[in-house]
């Protein structure tokens, strides 16, 4: 298609048009039809609601899509096709466990699998873009939308979000069954001070550098089609008017070139932040930073044109908006192929791929005397308040998943064994716990992410009698389980882990599955803790207590509370045991390229994986810098008595950081590597750089 062309034979009124999304499900909208054909819609978001997170089922097909498109192609003067969107996240009918959940499997092959199955069952639908990944970097378990990000580290979100985006657009996304992900929420929004959602966010440029632009620039080199900006500000400008992120660093920066679409209604909640005083102003503001595309609020389609006309904005501007967004509808193959046609989706593969998913996301954080896996013949009873439900286990931001369909916990474990009805024959109780899908996502944060009181003191009731006690965790967002952890023999941190929940539960308790999954979020003892993160920059005095439990220091993080997590990011046991040996540097080219390698030997009694993590920590820098970062890791499989060495490259790329001229530089210096199965691992070689 030749856009340039396209462009210039449009009228300002059309151009505009394709700049304008409006929210739309069949009930809510009259008149749409000729709204179509007036060509003033360029995009339409399925949704009927601004928290959508836990809106109700799907109520468009595709043939109701493609009946939209058809006036669109064949009624309006420029013939331009449509792009539906919808808030894919975490699955459609086939719900995948919360992308937090997904994280902890550090599997990049598997989560891009999984949203390839994803894709068909959105896109048979009729949906053609998704607004996912969301890539804001959370230190803070409060807030409730941290269940859809990749955790805490940077490096993580990196390797989650373009598996993301590979998995949802392929190689190339005008295939049928593809869909065009959007990089979300540009930039910062994971910082909401307190947690509360949609509050104020403060970081330093070295810090956003460093931390969480990481992750949309590595989305960016991933071709992700769209960016969505983010409701908050930094340094005092909401981004949604800031040109110096959108345009400077996203688009000049970065390179990217596809478009910009705000969030919902957030141009015109310039007004509520305070730095535009009408609707036209926060049209201006918006479009002039460089939002390509106004979701819902109706501000550029109707200012824009004034705004043209009074020379407040270029026409020029306008064109190469326009541009970018037809250049993604291109790419997206509208203008070939505008109307859906279903492709082959296998139910029972993406069923199988969904419990695959949720089984490699679930972290067994304690398992006393090797009580798990049970065996079969094992008396079980089954308590706790998540036993039956099948909604809260499908999670937040799961606009079509069907809770009829969902294998709950107890469904699960009756594959395996009948629960005992009363309590005093059993062997083992497994209690169900967790919090409702309501109290995660958007606009759900929570002040306390202690275990509710009363699933304590009934893990407490069974401690008392005497009884081995399995907890099965299914919250969404990291929780504080200090007081409670001692009632527990073995604690499953099982998640919000969507359709199959109740089946992968059941293959690790029962041994099907040897668990693999492992920390992207720090388990904090307290709420009082947070934000509580490994990657901190190392303090004055030396009262980090993260990684140093030493009982006979003279000051504390905190009098009340130790400071160190109750459990930390990269932490997961196996059913096998890994032992690490003979950490070393492999090659070291011109002290600017370094391969170094540690040995791992599968020593327990079962075959299993092992996620081997490599964190470096830049000894001396003109910056103070985290005390490790994370910088590689690798998921391995190894059968009983099995040994292999494996590598991490370290360069330019991992050892460098944005400096205080916001320059990206390595400096000479030492730098210490550690290397093993969790972030407190000790293995540790020296490299030292130099330019
Ligand atoms: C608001 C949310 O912040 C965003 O993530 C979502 O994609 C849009 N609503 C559309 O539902």
């Amino acid at each position: 298609m030749n856009i340039k062309n396209l462009i210039s034979g449009m009228t300002l009124k059309e151009k505009i048009g394709q700049l304008n999304q409006i929210a739309y499900i069949p009930q809510n909208i009259d008149g749409i039809e000729d709204r179509i054909r007036s060509g003033s819609i360029g995009s339409i978001i399925l949704s009927q609601t601004a928290f959508a997170g836990n809106d109700s089922p799907c109520s468009i097909d595709y043939e109701k899509a493609n009946r939209l498109q058809r006036i669109a192609v064949e009624e309006t003067s420029s013939h331009i096709p449509i792009l539906f969107g919808r808030d894919v996240i975490h699955g459609h009918k086939t719900v995948f466990p919360v992308p937090l959940a997904m994280s902890a499997s550090f599997n990049p092959e598997l989560i891009k699998e999984s949203y390839e199955c994803i894709a068909k069952e959105a896109y048979n639908d009729g949906i053609k873009w998704t607004f996912a990944p969301m890539l804001d970097m959370s230190r803070d378990a409060r807030w409730g939308r941290i269940i859809e990000s990749a955790g805490e580290d940077p490096y993580l979100a990196q390797k989650v979000g373009e598996a993301v985006i590979k998995g949802f657009q392929g190689d190339d996304y005008s295939d049928a069954g593809r869909l065009c992900a959007c990089a979300k929420h540009f930039v910062g929004y994971g910082a909401s001070e307190g947690g509360r959602d949609y509050n104020r966010t403060e970081i330093s440029e070295y810090t956003l550098r460093n931390f969480y632009l990481k992750a949309f620039k590595t989305a960016v080199s991933a071709g992700v089609g769209t960016v969505m900006s983010a409701f908050n500000e930094i340094s005092g400008q909401p981004v949604t008017s800031s040109r110096y992120l959108i345009t400077d660093i996203l688009k000049n920066e970065f390179g990217f070139d596809g478009f910009v679409v705000s969030d919902w209604e957030a141009v015109k909640q310039l007004i509520n932040q305070g730095v535009a005083e009408t609707e036209k102003d926060c049209g201006e503001q918006a479009f002039n930073a460089g939002i390509d595309m106004d979701m819902v609020d109706d501000i550029y389609n109707k200012y824009l044109p004034e705004l043209v006309e009074a020379g407040k904005i270029s026409e020029k501007a306008i064109d190469e908006a326009v541009y970018r967004i037809l250049y993604i509808k291109d790419k997206a193959g509208l203008f070939d192929k505008p109307y859906t046609v279903p492709v082959s989706a296998d139910k029972s593969y993406t069923a199988e791929k969904a419990k695959e998913m949720a089984a490699e996301s679930m972290v067994l954080l304690k398992n006393n005397n090797n009580i798990l896996p049970l065996s079969a013949s094992c008396k079980v009873y089954l308590d706790g308040p998540m036993q039956n439900d099948a909604r809260s286990i499908l999670g937040s931001w799961t606009l079509d998943g069907i809770a009829e369909e969902t294998v709950t916990v107890s469904q699960g474990i009756k594959r395996y064994v009948m629960p005992v009805s009363d309590v005093s024959d059993a062997d083992i109780v497994i209690l169900a716990l967790g919090e409702s899908h309501t109290v995660t996502g958007e606009a759900h944060s929570l002040s306390m992410v202690d275990m509710p009181k009363e699933q304590a003191e009934l893990a407490k009731k069974y401690k008392e009698m005497g009884k081995k006690t399995v907890g099965i965790m299914n919250f969404g967002r990291p929780i504080a389980m200090e007081d409670a952890e001692g009632y527990f023999d073995a604690i499953l941190y099982a998640w919000h882990s969507g359709s199959q929940t109740g089946n992968a539960i059941a293959d690790i308790i029962f041994g099907k599955v040897n668990p693999s999954g492992h920390l992207p979020a720090t388990l904090p003892r307290r709420t009082g803790q947070i934000p509580l993160y490994y990657n901190f920059t190392k303090g004055s005095r030396e009262v980090n207590e993260y990684y140093d439990h030493r009982q006979d220091r003279e000051i504390y993080n905190y009098d009340d509370c130790e400071g160190s997590p109750l459990y930390p990011f990269g932490y997961g046991q196996s059913y096998t045991k890994f032992e690490y040996s003979n950490p070393k540097i492999l090659e070291n080219k011109e002290n600017k390229e370094f391969v170094v390698g540690i040995t791992v030997k599968n020593t327990g009694a079962y075959d299993g994986k092992e996620l081997v993590q490599c964190y470096v920590c830049d000894d001396i820098a003109s910056m103070m810098r985290p005390i490790r970062e994370l910088k590689g890791f690798q998921k391995v499989f190894l059968k009983k008595g099995e040994e292999k060495e494996i590598s991490f490259k370290l360069g330019y790329e991992e050892l460098g950081f944005y400096n205080k001229d916001n320059k990206f530089a390595v400096e000479d210096g030492t730098f210490t590597v550690f290397m093993g199965g969790d972030s407190f691992c000790q293995n540790e070689v020296k490299l030292i750089y130099k330019k």
